[in-house]
């Protein structure tokens, strides 16, 4: 896989998602002013918006990318009153759809509070959790639980008695999301940022739930390979106040797609909300990464939203190719984009609307795409 420029497809979508991944682009295009880019991109359209256009959520070659890219850059998609004819939210095909066609399996969502970034727990814009005691990275499984397309109603005459979702926990697909949190905590050497210890926390609702019950068995099984990475448990409940109250306890944090689901959202305000928070989905052979706030219809056109999501899935998805590629200046691009984004947001200067400034989307991506051209490799 070394060699030659990589094939990044970008996905805008709706709403707000061409507006962060424009600034995405503007960095890419200001990590390239000096190192050169080995990376091409192409864009498609497709999302709600354009199946209300067209009809089509998108079309047959943006797919066909999608299977043949290196990596896959995701805005955002969905749009208020337009779903599919089953019922699903238009522009799944791109989300939901690539997660289980291109079998991303895990759902990497770092949640880490910058210093400089405010938060809005308890009072207003003044920050309670110092920036050192939030440092995690919780990994969701990304293609079974009530995921599947396993579901349907039951009518008679016409009128619905019974919707029924099924939840599918396999051991293949636990075992491979579990391995790779195993993995993730192995490669993170300063553990939790309350004690240092190298702790994984397996989320779950085993004291109800069979196929809880078989993920942290699985958990386990997996967790005797991994000798040096001490096993924690949490029941979800319980978590959601662990999380809350001691963020600090927390290292690699792992479970099951629709608890994952709900537990990084929540995970979201810990890091400033979810302006900061980024998604990577990542399979064997295929990534896509993505900001993990949605469209935004409210602020869809308004070039307010915070970028800095989309900068740092752009963050994670190079050190990601970096790494599948074993390309050493790539991965010194994707640290300079950490570094610019870690600046931006320490200054304070240009603080987005969520951070109580006034500072534009654009503006913004400017500051960081500033701060990667005053460093020059
Ligand atoms: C997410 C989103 C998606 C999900 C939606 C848009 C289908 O909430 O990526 O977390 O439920 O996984
Ligand atoms: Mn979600």
């Amino acid at each position: 896989m070394t060699g030659g420029a990589c094939r990044i497809v970008v996905l805008p979508g709706d709403g707000t998602g061409p507006e962060v991944l424009r600034e995405a682009t503007k960095i890419l295009g200001a990590l390239a002013e000096n190192d050169g880019a080995p990376w091409r991109l192409e864009e498609y359209p497709g999302g709600a918006q354009y199946y209300q256009r067209t009809g089509r959520q998108w079309e047959p070659e943006a797919e066909a990318a999608t299977r043949t890219a290196d990596a896959i850059l995701l805005g955002a998609v969905g749009w208020p009153g337009v779903s599919l004819p089953n019922g699903d939210i238009a522009g799944a095909a791109l989300v939901l759809g690539l997660r289980q066609n291109l079998d991303l399996f895990a759902n990497v969502r770092p949640c880490r509070l910058y210093p400089g970034v405010v938060h809005r727990i308890s009072d207003g814009y003044r920050s309670v959790w110092a920036p050192e005691t939030v440092d995690m990275m919780i990994v969701r499984e990304n293609t079974e639980d009530l995921y599947t397309p396993t579901h349907g109603r039951l009518s008679r005459g016409g009128a619905t008695e019974v919707a029924i979702d099924t939840r599918v926990i396999t051991r293949k697909g636990s075992e491979r999301v579990i391995r790779y949190a195993y993995e993730l905590a192995r490669k993170r050497a300063r553990g939790a940022p309350g004690d240092g210890v190298r702790r994984i926390t397996c989320v779950d609702k085993s004291n109800v739930l069979e196929g809880c019950r078989f993920f942290r068995e699985v958990f386990d099984e997996v967790g005797a390979e991994y000798p040096e990475i001490v096993r924690d448990y949490a029941y979800v409940d319980a978590f959601t106040q662990w999380l809350v109250r001691n963020p600090e306890h927390f290292n690699v944090v792992v479970s099951t797609n629709m608890m994952g689901d709900i537990i990084t959202d929540l995970a979201s305000v810990l890091q400033g909300g979810m302006g900061f928070a980024a998604g990577g989905n990542i399979g064997t052979e295929h990534a896509m990464f993505e900001p993990v706030h949605g469209s935004a219809p409210k602020y869809a056109g308004k070039n307010q939203v915070n970028p800095i999501a989309a900068l740092s899935a752009t963050g994670m998805m190079l050190h990601w190719l970096a790494e599948r590629r074993g390309d050493g200046a790539m991965e010194r691009q994707a640290v300079r984009l950490d570094t610019a984004i870690a600046e931006v947001l320490r200054k304070g200067a240009v603080r987005s609307y969520d951070q109580g400034g006034t500072a534009t989307t654009t503006a913004v991506g400017d500051a960081v795409a500033e701060s990667i051209r005053a460093r020059p490799t």
